[in-house]
C-alpha cells in the first residue's frame, strides 16, 4: 500500500541513493584527497554498515513511500562483498522501475555480467580524462584510463545501460572536454559534463575553479551542433541534448550555475544507515539504530515521513560565500554525491 509523501516545498519522495561503503579505491582530490583519506583514515567498520537485509527492509518502506529509482552508490560500491546479491533483493521488489549505479568503473570486468543477471538496469562511470598522466594525478592512485574504459566496454557487452560522468574543474581538465565529446559520440556514450560542486568540505572549491554549463555548452556547440532535448525522467539532474543528426545524447550537470532544487525528489541513506535531505546538508538523520532497537515497519515508515515531511533543504537555490563557508556539510564519499 502506498502513502505519498511531500516535503515543506511540495516536493515528493521519488528517488532514494544508498551509500553502500565510505571507502575506494581512488583518492580523487576532488572528493577524497589522499592526505585527508591516508592509511590511518578510520573507514566504517562492517557492523556500522547497514547489512542487506536492512536495506532491503529499508528499500521496501521507501518504495511504499514513493520511491521508484534506487541508485547505489559509495565510495565505490563495488567494493562492498558479494554486491549481486544485494541487487538481486531489490530487484525483486515490485513498483521499482530504475536501479542505477554509480561507480569508478574498475571492477566492472569482474562484475559486469553478474551485476545483469541480478536486476541493475544501468550504470554511471566516472571518467573525466582521456590522459592517463592526467588521469592517475586526479585519481590520486596513478591508475591509467585502461582499467576504466575495460570496465566501459564491460558493461556495454552485459547489456547495462552506460552514462559517462566527467566533473570538470578549471585548469585540471578543461582541455579535455572536447576530447571526451568526440570519444564519447563516437562510442555512443551519453555524457554528463558535471560542474565541480562545494561538497564535503576537504576539496578546496573554489567558484574560481567552476566552468559553466553555459561555457561548456558554447565551447561543444561550435564544433558539434547539438539540439535541446527533454528530460528522461521527472527531475533528471542533466539537462539534456543530442549531436544533431545522431542518437547519442550528452548532459550537463549545472547544480552550480543552474541550480534544480525546486524538483529534488532525492533521500540519501548513508553506509551507516543515516538518512540526509540534501546532498549539502550535514544534518543526518539516524535510522539504523533506531531499526536495531527492533522497531515495526511502521515506526520506520512514520519516522521517515516525519523527516521528509520537514525537509526544506534548496542548497544550490541559495548558495552564497556565507554558505559555502558556514554550513555544516557532508564528504561526499559517505553519501556518494
Ligand atoms: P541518472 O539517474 O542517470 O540521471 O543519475 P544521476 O545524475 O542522478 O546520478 P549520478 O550518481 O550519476 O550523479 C551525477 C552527478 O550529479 C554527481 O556529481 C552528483 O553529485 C550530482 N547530483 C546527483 N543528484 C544531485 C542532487 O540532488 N543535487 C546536486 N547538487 N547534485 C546532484
Ligand atoms: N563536484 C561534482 N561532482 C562530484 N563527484 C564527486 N565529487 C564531486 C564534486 N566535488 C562526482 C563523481 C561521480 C559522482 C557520484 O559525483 O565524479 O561521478
Ligand atoms: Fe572514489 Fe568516486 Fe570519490 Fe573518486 S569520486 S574517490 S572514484 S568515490
Ligand atoms: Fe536536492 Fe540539495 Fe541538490 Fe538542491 S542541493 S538538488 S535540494 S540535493
Amino acid at each position: 500500500d502506498k502513502t505519498l509523501i511531500k516535503d515543506k516545498l511540495n516536493r515528493p519522495l521519488r528517488d532514494l541513493r544508498i551509500s553502500v561503503i565510505d571507502r575506494c579505491n581512488f583518492r580523487c582530490t576532488y572528493c577524497m584527497p589522499a592526505e585527508i583519506f591516508g592509511p590511518d583514515f578510520a573507514f566504517l567498520p562492517k557492523n556500522e554498515l547497514l547489512s542487506y537485509e536492512e536495506i532491503e527492509r529499508l528499500a521496501k518502506i521507501f518504495v511504499e513511500l514513493g520511491v521508484e529509482k534506487i541508485r547505489l552508490t559509495g565510495g565505490e560500491p563495488l567494493l562492498r562483498k558479494d554486491l549481486p546479491i544485494l541487487v538481486e533483493k531489490l530487484s525483486a521488489i515490485e513498483e521499482l522501475s530504475d536501479i542505477a549505479l554509480t561507480t569508478n568503473g574498475v571492477l566492472l570486468p569482474k562484475l559486469a555480467v553478474q551485476l545483469k543477471a541480478a536486476g541493475l538496469k544501468r550504470v554511471n562511470i566516472s571518467l573525466d580524462t582521456l590522459n592517463d598522466e592526467l588521469f592517475g594525478q586526479i585519481n590520486g592512485r596513478n591508475v591509467s584510463t585502461k582499467p576504466v574504459l575495460a570496465g566501459i566496454q564491460a558493461a556495454k557487452e552485459a547489456g547495462l545501460g552506460v552514462k559517462i560522468n566527467m566533473v570538470v574543474k578549471k585548469g585540471l581538465n578543461d582541455s579535455d572536454i572536447l576530447p571526451m565529446a568526440e570519444f564519447c559520440k563516437k562510442e555512443g556514450l551519453e555524457l554528463r559534463y558535471i560542474e565541480f560542486m562545494d561538497v564535503g568540505s576537504t576539496n578546496g572549491w573554489k567558484m574560481d575553479d567552476v566552468i559553466t554549463k553555459q561555457q561548456m555548452y558554447e565551447l561543444i556547440n561550435e564544433h558539434y551542433e547539438l539540439e535541446h532535448t527533454g528530460a528522461a525522467y521527472f527531475g533528471e539532474v542533466a539537462k539534456r541534448y543530442r549531436y544533431k543528426g545522431t542518437n547519442v545524447h550528452v548532459g550537463f550537470i549545472s547544480s552550480v550555475s543552474e541550480s534544480f532544487c525546486s524538483s529534488c525528489t532525492r533521500s540519501r541513506l548513508s553506509a551507516n544507515g543515516q538518512l540526509f535531505t540534501c546532498l549539502f546538508n550535514g544534518n543526518g538523520h539516524d535510522i539504523r539504530d533506531y531499526m536495531r532497537t527492533g522497531v515495526t515497519d511502521e515506526d520506520l515508515k512514520n519516522r521517515i515521513t516525519d523527516i521528509w515531511n520537514a525537509r526544506n533543504d534548496r542548497y544550490s537555490d541559495e548558495r552564497t560565500q556565507e554558505t559555502i563557508a558556514n554550513r555544516k556539510k557532508v564528504e561526499m564519499s559517505y553519501i556518494g554525491g
